[in-house]
């Protein structure tokens, strides 16, 4: 279970986020959701280590992780993939995935992978910097997958890409959490995340202004902040 207590904090003298809590079930998906800048990403990099918190705590697995380094995060079951692909662009595909492979089941991996992304199977030899935007956003998603965390937190693995694309990578998720990992999505697309995620935490502005279960998530509310948001950029 990861458990975020009342983080302050962002990228200078004013804080970005005010007091954000929010916990993740062993085995669950929960959405966070919320306008541009409302802070999403900025709460992924908290929970990450990639970013200090001034204030307020992350606890996963019942272990303090608050000032640990990202690696030892990751080390104990944790991954980010952040806004943006995560590939090694020189490395082929097959490549990217061996080295996120845990020790003598490189084989198993990439055959799990592939079985979900046979696309990744047929393109294995070429540059993961040659793939497409869509193919390099599974590649990452099947490192993730395979590097077997506890926990992944999955910043916008929707973002630009085609319909049938995102239905494929909402699969792999559902089939991720079938295999007992634990999501914490920020997601574009609201309908889907409401259909993965069991909790929803709605931030605006840096704070949890809502946390509730799918189901019961005033739609209009949510598109509302969205909506003052975006009117508010264009007027400014
Ligand atoms: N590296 C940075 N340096 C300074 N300010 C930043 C940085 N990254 C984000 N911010 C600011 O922090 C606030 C929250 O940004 P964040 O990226 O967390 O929002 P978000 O909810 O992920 O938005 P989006 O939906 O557009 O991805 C914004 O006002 C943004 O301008
Ligand atoms: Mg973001």
């Amino acid at each position: 279970m990861l458990e975020v207590q009342e983080l302050v904090g962002g990228y200078g003298a004013t804080p970005v986020l005010h007091q954000v809590s929010l916990t993740v079930p062993d085995s669950s998906v929960v959405a966070l959701l919320g306008a541009n800048g409302a802070g999403k990403s900025t709460t992924l990099r908290m929970i990450s280590g990639l970013l200090r918190p001034t204030s307020g705590s992350v606890t996963f697995d019942g272990v303090e992780m608050t000032s640990m380094r990202p690696a030892a995060r990751v080390q104990r079951g944790l991954c980010h993939l952040p806004e943006g692909r995560g590939v090694f662009p020189s490395l082929s595909v097959r490549e990217n995935l061996v080295l996120f492979s845990p020790k003598g089941q490189e084989a198993d991996s990439f055959d799990a992978a592939v079985e979900a992304f046979p696309i990744l199977g047929e393109r294995r030899k070429q540059l993961a910097g040659t793939l497409s935007g869509g193919e390099q956003q599974m590649l990452t998603l099947a490192r993730a997958y395979v590097s077997r965390p506890k926990i992944v937190l999955v910043d916008e693995a929707s973002l630009g890409l085609a319909p049938l694309i995102v239905d494929a990578i909402f699969e792999f998720l559902e089939r991720m959490v079938a295999e007992g990992m634990s999501l914490l999505i920020v997601e574009q697309y609201v309908q889907r995340a409401l259909a993965i995620a069991s909790t929803v935490n709605v931030l605006h502005k840096g704070e949890i202004v809502w946390t509730g279960p799918s189901a019961d998530l005033d739609q209009d509310m949510l598109f509302a902040l969205y909506a003052g948001e975006s009117v508010a950029g264009r007027t400014s």
